[in-house]
């Protein structure tokens, strides 16, 4: 009986997991850790003059705000007036930040704010064509292309969304750049041999920026699609060129791609790496990757959110790997030499030589 209790209760909450996704952008959506880290604790009242809409529903926003305190995103100052229940008196509780909701204060105070990465991940698009997962387990479609008949790319380009994605994207890269600049130290996959790097699907350029912060000698090349390379704000530091991976790669010793296999299936993907070959120097060049690797037993409190992306990419298109997945796309190219270089952070770095 205890058993299948405790089942009952793990049920219920995989059941009713959607609250957090949807309490989580309605935080951000509402600003509520900007406004509670510009006023300090706030009670609720004092908080609901603070929103960006027009009226407020305070049972609702009460209730809202228990579950995003249930959820570790606030806590609530106790005050005098708690009962003598132990149960707080939400009316004159202050609100106040968690680590966890310093990470979603914007980025007008916090560059490495993850709030515009929750935005983008929890768009509720995305989440209605999640729906077809079912149905995509019969084929090689992702639920997104089964919904609009091409690729999320396709269909946010010249959307306005797709900014959002971008934003959100580099909020996220510079939030975990530091812990790949750390991997790449310690392994020593940079050093005074290693001239030049190209940052394949760049986007911005924040991650060339923190490696070039770390190894200055070195010249970076930020390559991206067109029509992404031409609407960058451009940092005079790093050289832009647009093109496509499928095509060819400019020549660099150390080819660095952040974010970029998970987006592409294995045929595609070998194509690419074939493309590496070509542009990589025949020694000394190696390919620096940062990817996630399902299996990996290192930071296993990641582990969540690893096996969440390999659904989300199956829901948008592309495919998250196991060390398995990796050693067979790596050899199917051609190559053979690699190691998995485990970094602080869901991503692995998965270094590739010639
Ligand atoms: C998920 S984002 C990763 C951006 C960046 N590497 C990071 O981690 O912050 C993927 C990037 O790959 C770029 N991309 C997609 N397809 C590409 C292609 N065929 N050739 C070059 N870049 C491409 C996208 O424009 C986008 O900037």
């Amino acid at each position: 009986m205890e058993e299948e209790l405790k089942a009952r209760v793990q049920l219920s909450k995989h059941m009713f997991a959607f609250a957090e996704t949807i309490s989580l952008r309605c935080a951000v959506q509402l600003g509520l850790p900007d406004k509670i880290y510009e006023h300090g604790p706030l009670t609720l009242a004092e908080l609901a003059t603070k929103l960006p809409i027009k009226s407020i529903n305070m049972d609702r926003f009460e209730q809202t705000m228990r579950y995003l305190v249930h959820m570790n995103l606030f806590t609530v100052a106790t005050t005098d007036h708690d009962d003598h229940h132990g149960s707080t008196n939400y009316e004159e509780a202050k609100y106040e930040l968690t680590p966890m909701s310093r990470l979603l204060i914007s980025n007008n105070h916090n560059k490495k704010s993850l709030a515009t990465f929750v935005m983008a991940q929890t768009d509720p698009e995305e989440l209605f064509v999640s729906g077809r997962l079912v149905e995509s387990l019969g084929g090689t479609k992702s639920c997104w292309e089964l919904q609009y008949g091409v690729p999320v790319f396709e269909k946010m380009e010249n959307d306005e969304k797709w900014s959002k994605v971008s934003d959100g994207m580099n909020g996220y890269t510079l939030s975990m750049i530091d812990a790949v600049v750390d991997g790449i130290k310690r392994e020593g996959l940079i050093d005074q041999s290693i001239s030049t790097l190209v940052d394949v699907g760049g986007n911005t350029g924040v991650a060339a920026k923190a490696i070039l912060n770390a190894f200055p000698h070195l010249k970076c090349t930020v390559m991206d699609l067109l029509d992404v390379v031409e609407n960058v704000p451009k940092d005079p530091q790093l050289n832009f060129v647009a093109g496509d991976v499928l095509s060819s790669i400019p020549t660099g010793d150390v080819l660095f791609f952040k974010s970029m296999f998970h987006g592409f299936e294995d045929d595609l993907s070998v194509k690419i790496l074939s493309n590496c070959k070509k542009a990589m120097h025949p020694t000394k060049g190696r390919l620096i990757v940062v990817e996630m690797v399902l299996d990996i037993e290192t930071m296993p409190e990641f582990s969540h959110a690893r096996l969440g992306l390999a659904m989300q990419m199956m829901f948008i298109g592309g495919q998250e790997r196991t060390k398995k997945g990796w050693e067979r796309l790596i050899h199917k190219a051609g190559f053979t030499r690699y190691k998995i270089v485990p970094i602080a952070a869901a991503e692995s770095i998965i270094v590739i030589y010639p």
